[in-house]
This record gives structure tokens, C-alpha cells and sequence, in this order.
């Protein structure tokens, strides 16, 4: 399963063989690289970067490390081999075969699931591209890119089913994608936590550990899919996935390991003091955490929906894990229990599982995310100091579902508009907060040096010394 590189886009899917997909793909290239010369990084484009590229689909192929021009960076589309045996595994059309093509009744809804997973991938590029002007190191830098590369390929890979699969529509909505803009008025991306912005590296940290992960869970639910292509798709997607979440984890724990090492140090513990030493203080670090988390749990959509149940039932999306689990896979009778505010208290309720599909998937990945959260506290707990970071509430800072129109702490208790408004600042990353964590931020150039608020990292990327030159400016 190699991939042609000697062809103007790089494949594993024979797209030689197909001269009208090629050839609609080839006129789709040059209005990508248009939009990645306007949309990607900021002022990159002359940078010779220490990029991983794909060379196979196993996981050996990605030893592949060279210094390459992002622009040149060789976009392509690569799915997991195929199993011919491979049987549809959950909802009404269990055990029949997976489809090769797209059901004609399931049409619509499997183009809408693509749009929307592929609607992510550039919106996060636009939401980074200012960050390498601030990077805190050549490290980093070249970390940055490498996800912005690669969520420039999840693009294509989406991009590649809907010009295969979705004739005419599809290839109108692949040209969409390069339309929309995160945070634009009149055309923004499609979903809420995309059109976010990225001001700093410490959202940028939280972002990959907390909204990649929700990338990670909604690819894991795709990876399961009756539609064959876009589980093998996405299960290709996932390789690269796993290093934006380490770029998030091991960032936020460099985050907290600096502000320890300075807090010991100079025997401190109060956030005006931490801050006046040029690092950032615990209480802001879980502020931002608060902030994270919130939009990105509301990314999982409503707590109940038939949409979901739709898109279950019709085996286009499983859940997360769906064959490891042990119940009958049509759900059919079974029920979940939902958060639900009643007579002025919040409350659990049973209802159909299927409905609850979204917030099935919540719960796995609230139980995934909050692993990290326990490691970053070891830093904190090694250190010697007493404070921990939490995660809040799942029905903490809501604005999907049934939790939108309450007030919640990140304790979990039911509040008045009152006392929301009172301790909103002590929750959530305040304008004052981001201006201090952006009054940090300056470019670091020289290879082997940190920013002094990040700690470096434990080892260089594919092991190469400390004072490596990652990214080289030209
Ligand atoms: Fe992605
Ligand atoms: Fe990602």
C-alpha cells in the first residue's frame, strides 16, 4: 500500500485509472493552494520546515522526516486497504456488506456528515494562522505546521469522497470548503467552536488537546461507517490525528512544568506574583481549560436528536468503538440517561439510546480527555504544590442541547443569571487573562531556545538534539 508520489497528487487509490476524477481533482488543486497561500500560515511560505510525510499507509511509512516548503508539501489521498469481507457492523443493514458506493436513500445525509467533518479541517488553519509569528520555539513552530499540513490533507481526504462519490453536488460543495472562512460575518465555518478564534499558544495547546480530540472521536465514529471509503478515510486520519493531540497534551504539561519549576523556585504562590515572573499562573491555565472544554463537549450537538439516531440506524456513523462493545448494535429498546433540568434542579432522565447517540459520544470522550487533565496535575502534584486542575461540569458554559439555557458552576450546581455574572470571570478566561498570555508571546528563533513561559520538551522530534533547526527562514 504505497503511495504514487510521481503523480501531480499523491495516491493510494489508483486515481490514474479514473481520468475524470483526476482531472477534477487537478482543477481543484490549484484553487487549494490559492486558499492555503491566503489562508495558511502567516508569512511561511519561503520557510524550509521539518515536516513527517506519509510515504505508506502502515505505520512504519511515516519514518519519512525531511526540510520541505509547506506549499510543497505533497497533499494527497491515501485510504486504509480494503477488506473485501467487510460486513456493515451496526444499525438496520447489520450484516450486510459494506457499501462501495453511496445508498441513493442515504445520499444526503452522508454528503452532510462530510461536509461538516471536512469544514473542520481548514477552519482550524485559518483559526492558527497567526501563531508562528509568536512561536516560543523552532520546536514548536515546526509542530505547528506539521498539524497544519495535515489538517490541510484531512481536507483533501474529505474533499476527494465527495468529487468520487457525490458527482455534481460534490464537487460544488469541495469548492465551498475553500469558501467559507472561519469567523467570517457572512460565511463562516459551519460549526460554532471553529469560528473561535486561536489568539495565543496556550489556546492554541488546549485546542489540539481538547477540539483535535473531538476531531479524534468524531473520525472514530466514522471509521466504523457501512460507507466503506470514508471508514477506510478516516481511519487513515487518525494516524496523523493522535500527534495534534500530543502537541496539545505535552504543550499545556511544558505550560504548567515552567510555571512550577518558576512558583518553587521563588517560593510563590500568588497569581499576581506567578505573573509578574513571566509565567502563567495556574488560576488562568484553568480558566482556559474551563473555556476549551466547554465549547468543545457542545461539539458533540444536542443531548438528544434524531438526527443521530438517523445516521445510527442507517450504519453511515457508529459509535466510538463500536466493535468492541457488547450489546446487539441496533439499540432498539435500549435507553441512556440524559442531564435535564427540572423544578429548578439539575437532574438525570432515561430516554431511547438512540436519540442519546451524541451524548453517548460525549461521555466517551469526556472520559478520554480527562486523562490528560490527571497527567498535567502529576506535574503539578511533583512539584509540591497544592493546586489541581478540574474538569468542570459537563453542563458548565453550554450553548447546544438542553443545558443552553441554564446556568451552571463548574461544580454542577444549578445558578441564578445573578450569580453567573458574579463569578463568570473567576471561570472562564477573561479579556484581561488573554491580554496577559498574549503579552507573553514573542517569536523564538534560535534553535534550542524556549520562550521562558514553556518548559522544552523531553525529546526532539524523530529524536533529533535539542538545538536542531527545525524550521529554517531563508
Ligand atoms: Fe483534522
Ligand atoms: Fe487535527
Amino acid at each position: 500500500m504505497s503511495i504514487d508520489y510521481s503523480q501531480k497528487i499523491p495516491n493510494n487509490v489508483n486515481l490514474s485509472d479514473d481520468r475524470a476524477l483526476q482531472r477534477a481533482l487537478e482543477h481543484w488543486q490549484p484553487a487549494f493552494l490559492d486558499w492555503w497561500r491566503d489562508m495558511g500560515p502567516d508569512g511561511s511560505h519561503n520557510f524550509d520546515v521539518y515536516l513527517r510525510t506519509a510515504v505508506s499507509v502502515d505505520p512504519s511509512g511515516w519514518a519519512h522526516f525531511e526540510h520541505v516548503k509547506m506549499p510543497d508539501y505533497r497533499w494527497g489521498i491515501f485510504l486504509q486497504p480494503a477488506d473485501p469481507e467487510r460486513k456493515i457492523h451496526f444499525g438496520e443493514h447489520k450484516g450486510e456488506a459494506a457499501w462501495q458506493d453511496v445508498p441513493g436513500e442515504h445520499r444526503a445525509n452522508l454528503r452532510r456528515i462530510i461536509v461538516t467533518q471536512g469544514d473542520t479541517e481548514p477552519a482550524s488553519v485559518e483559526q492558527q494562522r497567526h501563531l508562528g509569528l509568536t512561536a516560543p520555539s523552532l520546536y514548536d513552530l515546526r509542530n505547528l505546521f506539521q498539524v497544519n499540513v495535515e489538517e490541510g490533507r484531512h481536507l483533501w481526504a474529505m474533499v476527494y469522497l465527495l468529487h468520487r462519490y457525490f458527482g455534481r453536488d460534490g464537487r460544488e460543495e469541495a469548492e465551498a470548503l475553500l469558501e467559507r472562512r472561519s469567523g467570517d460575518q457572512d460565511n463562516p465555518r459551519i460549526l460554532g467552536a471553529f469560528n473561535e478564534r486561536t489568539p495565543d499558544w496556550l489556546s492554541f495547546f488546549m485546542f489540539t488537546y481538547f477540539t483535535d480530540r473531538d476531531g479524534k472521536f468524531q473520525l472514530c465514529a466514522l471509521a466504523e461507517s457501512g460507507f466503506d471509503p470514508l471508514a477506510r478515510t478516516t481511519r487513515f486520519m487518525l494516524t496523523e490525528e493522535a500527534h495534534h493531540m500530543f502537541v496539545g497534551e505535552s504543550g499545556v504539561s511544558r505550560v504548567i512544568q515552567r510555571t512550577c519549576e518558576v512558583m518553587r523556585e521563588r517560593g510563590i504562590e500568588d497569581p499576581e506574583q506567578v505573573r509578574a515572573a513571566g509565567v502563567i499562573d495556574l488560576e488562568t491555565i484553568q480558566r482556559y481549560l474551563n473555556f476549551h472544554y466547554s465549547v468543545t463537549i457542545d461539539l458533540f450537538g444536542a443531548d438528544q436528536s434524531s438526527n443521530a439516531a438517523t445516521f445510527y440506524s442507517a450504519g453511515l456513523k457508529g459509535r466510538f468503538e463500536e466493535g468492541k462493545r457488547a450489546d446487539d448494535h441496533v439499540l432498539k429498546g435500549d435507553a441512556y440517561r440524559v442531564l435535564e433540568v427540572r423544578d429548578g434542579r439539575l437532574g438525570e432522565r432515561e430516554v431511547p439510546m438512540l436519540n442519546a447517540l451524541n451524548e453517548v459520544l460525549r461521555d466517551d470522550y469526556i472520559k478520554d480527555s480527562m486523562g490528560g487533565v490527571a497527567r498535567w496535575n502529576k506535574v503539578i502534584e511533583k512539584a509540591g504544590i497544592p493546586f489541581r486542575l478540574t474538569v468542570p461540569h459537563k453542563a458548565f458554559n453550554r450553548k447546544i442541547g438542553t443545558l443552553a439555557n441554564v446556568h451552571v458552576s463548574p461544580q454542577g450546581e444549578l445558578i441564578s443569571e445573578a450569580e453567573w455574572k458574579a463569578n463568570e470571570r473567576k471561570w472562564l478566561a477573561t479579556d484581561e487573562d488573554r491580554a496577559f498570555v498574549a503579552s507573553l508571546m514573542g517569536r523564538v528563533v534560535e534553535p534550542g531556545k524556549y520562550a521562558n513561559w514553556i518548559a522544552p520538551p523531553a525529546v526532539g522530534i524523530n529524536r533529533q538534539p535539542m538545538d536542531f533547526e527545525y524550521v529554517r527562514f531563508n
